[in-house]
């Protein structure tokens, strides 16, 4: 079941004007399956936390990764580790946990913390101080120094710079290598990263440091394989995209509806306060409880990964509904946080609803999905939590965060929602 929309068009138009209602009527109408034409593609719309479920777990190895990420992400993020399946997806994941163990993550936040610090000191308080851009070059920053292990000098801005044009490139519309165009730099920014890493890799292979790129190089699973030169390349560009704009859109969500709550702003606050230092440590993140609560209300009301890309291999059902061999399947995570079937008042940002008491997401393991579940639950989420938290303690403690009354951020989408108008936020110094 499903609606065909405009001739040609399909239902392009309200899928860019609100992909959220298109998918959530889709929804009440059809079930937790339905089709949609969406720039000039027929794909089913998977929603609700069983067929969730049903497609993430992929019990019968029925839908492919590679195959639904290859299609918006492509040639930018070969090589990636959500770009691949099966037995060669399980063989790369086990080298590449050993680098987000405990203690790897707590040596990483050794050197996050001064990187967030250094930061923030480029802030100025005021009004309508535009938070998004400032955070991304704050995560830029972070990732400089915690997945590069570099400095903050001129080649680490060039990296940077290749960065944005390969993440630009990957979500361009015109998906065809023009001269000039956006693919087009895209793809010779690639190509200049890679270089820029495989340069390194002798004395990164040699180094006992602490930052992702040594750590990749030097962790090996239990027989004892190591990635080639080649897969550490691949594996650094793909998790510096990953993580990027998902911490950030996440850390500056969590500054808006702070902003628009000050009561939880308070709240959170102070249990920064009660810690009593500049910086968190890794144990310190169980003390900020409501930190942690207004952390899953973000990522549940606005998920960075609105949809996970997937293929049907063969002919398939997902809850009693046929989906043949072929099929995209867009697994819908922002419009699942967002049924009122599971979700009380889900259009509310309501952070109680994660305590023990209330507990609406263990209404079923998959109500709340924001890292994805099934073999490719995000690899980074102990990572992403603690990067977003350490920025949130530093900023608290640091500005009061107002808005003006009524404002609400424009909204625009990529790999989710994210505030395109830059979030202007008052910062109110302490
Ligand atoms: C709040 C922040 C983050 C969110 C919401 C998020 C969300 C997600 C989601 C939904 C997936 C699964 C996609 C799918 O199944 O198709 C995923 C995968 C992944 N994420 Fe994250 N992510 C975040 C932060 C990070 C960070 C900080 C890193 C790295 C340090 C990271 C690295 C990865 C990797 C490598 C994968 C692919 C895993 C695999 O395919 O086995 N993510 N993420």
């Amino acid at each position: 079941m499903g609606d065909p929309g405009l001739p040609v068009l399909g239902s392009s138009l309200p899928a860019v004007a609100d992909g959220l209602k298109l998918a959530r009527r889709g929804y009440e109408r059809f079930g937790a399956v339905s089709w949609a034409n969406v720039f000039t593609m027929k794909a089913a719309f998977v929603v609700g936390p069983d067929a969730l479920e049903t497609v993430l777990t992929n019990r019968d190895k029925a839908f492919s990764s590679h195959d639904g990420w290859e299609m918006l992400i492509g040639p930018f993020f070969e090589g990636g580790v959500m770009l691949m399946d099966f037995d060669e997806h399980l063989h790369h994941r086990r080298i590449m946990q050993q680098a987000f163990r405990h203690e790897r993550l707590v040596s990483y936040l050794d050197l996050l913390n001064p990187a967030v610090s250094q930061g923030l000191d480029s802030w100025r308080a005021g009004s309508a101080f535009p938070v998004f851009p400032a955070l991304k070059q704050l995560t830029l920053d972070i990732a400089t120094r915690v997945f590069m292990g570099a400095e903050l000098d001129a080649e680490a801005d060039q990296v940077n710079t290749d960065f944005i044009n390969l993440v630009r490139g990957g979500q361009t519309a015109i998906r065809a290598e023009v001269p000039g165009g956006r693919w087009h730099r895209g793809m010779q920014s690639r190509r200049r990263m890679e270089d820029f890493f495989l340069r390194q890799i002798p004395t990164k292979r040699a180094s006992d440091e602490d930052d992702l790129f040594s750590v990749l190089c030097r962790a090996e699973s239990e027989d004892g394989v190591r990635f080639s030169d080649r897969e550490v390349v691949n594996h650094m560009i793909f998790t510096m995209m990953a993580a990027h704009d998902t911490s950030t859109i996440t850390a500056a969500m969590m500054c808006f509806f702070l902003a628009k709550h000050p009561e939880w702003q308070q709240r959170v606050r102070e249990e920064s306060l009660a810690l009593g230092k500049p910086e968190i440590s890794f144990d310190d993140l169980e003390a900020l409880t409501s930190m942690d609560l207004v952390f899953r209300e973000v990522l549940r009301m606005n998920p960075p990964v609105a949809i996970a890309a997937r293929k049907a291999l063969e002919d398939t059902e997902i809850c009693g509904h046929h989906v043949p061999a072929g099929t995209p399947i867009h697994v819908g995570i922002y419009a699942s946080h967002r049924l009122e079937a599971f979700w009380h008042d889900p259009d509310v940002f309501d952070p109680e609803r994660f305590t023990p008491d209330r507990a609406e997401d263990k209404a079923h393991k998959y109500s709340w999905a924001p890292f994805g579940g099934g073999a490719h639950k995000c690899i980074g989420m102990h990572f992403g939590g603690m990067e977003v938290k350490a920025i949130l303690h530093q900023l608290l403690l640091r500005y009061e965060l107002q808005i003006a009354p009524g404002y609400e951020p424009f909204m625009d989408t990529a790999t989710g929602p994210f505030p395109a108008d830059g979030l202007p936020i008052d910062l109110l110094p302490r």
